[in-house]
């Protein structure tokens, strides 16, 4: 069960951070940036507002407890979907929709957001909020059923872009489904990948934080992925899926 997310006005100073930098010597404070205090982090992920079908989506969210990326992760995960020109993206953990909103309005007019939740009421919840969204039926296609069951019936190489937010547990292996799925060129994301400031302290050592730091390494590690963490919400880790003979 993901702990409650914490709204991201209140998203602590990275200072606090185990093993976060004090203020660098000159010398190093051209490659090592400060850290960021409070109002900074606050100011950058409300960078992009929330618009008022995005406020009520977190609203339905909030009353069945699927915790919704924060309008960071979202905006990038929006960014991504655009700069890929998505036909065809891969959700798994629909929750009441609010990522899905973002990915639909970054995709293509005409592309199609498969997404996957074990729980049909999320479901229900999130085609509530594609339909006040004025998203047409056959942009999107909602199954209902345990992502690692549902995810080996999906095409090899068909999609642009594979977010996953479901079971933590499950990372690695959303990971070997999510580069089956994609075609090169195409992107993943994994969100809370930062886990609530606990995968940066080696001293944790609960089941979920091993397992999304073990999944930061096999993403690291894997030559056909270019990876990037960017530290928006709780931490969202992208990789773009390269082709066989790009260079290093
Ligand atoms: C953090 S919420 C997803 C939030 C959503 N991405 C958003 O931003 O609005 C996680 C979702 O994953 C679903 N889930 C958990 N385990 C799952 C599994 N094994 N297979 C499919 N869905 C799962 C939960 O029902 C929940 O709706």
């Amino acid at each position: 069960m993901e702990p409650t997310r914490r709204p991201w006005a209140k998203v602590p100073s990275r200072s606090k951070l185990p093993g976060a930098l004090s203020r660098p010597r000159r010398s190093e404070e051209a490659a090592i940036p400060a850290a960021i205090s409070p109002e900074s982090w606050a100011y950058a992920e409300s960078f992009v507002e929330d618009d008022h079908i995005i406020t009520r989506a977190r609203q339905r969210a909030e009353e069945v407890g699927a915790a919704p990326v924060g309008p960071g992760a979202g905006a990038a995960l929006r960014v991504l979907a655009a700069a890929l020109d998505a036909r065809g993206v891969v959700e798994i953990g629909t929750g009441a929709g609010v990522s899905g909103l973002y990915l639909l309005a970054g995709m293509r007019g005409d592309g199609i957001l498969t997404s996957v939740d074990i729980e049909a009421e999320h479901i229900r919840l999130a085609r509530e909020g594609f339909a006040e969204a004025g998203v047409p039926h056959n942009r999107t296609r909602l199954i209902t059923g345990a992502a690692l069951d549902v995810l080996p019936r999906l095409t090899d190489g068909a999609y642009d872009l594979v977010f996953c937010d479901a079971d933590k547990a499950e990372y690695a292996d959303y990971l070997v489904q999510a580069v089956r799925l994609l075609r090169h060129g195409g992107a993943l994301a994994f969100d809370n990948a930062l886990w609530h400031d606990r995968v940066a302290d080696p001293a944790q050592r609960d089941p979920e934080t091993v397992a999304i730091r073990e999944l930061g390494r096999l993403v690291r590690d894997d030559d056909a992925l270019l990876p990037a963490m960017l530290p928006v919400g709780d931490g969202l880790l992208v990789a773009v899926k390269r082709d066989g003979d790009a260079a290093g």
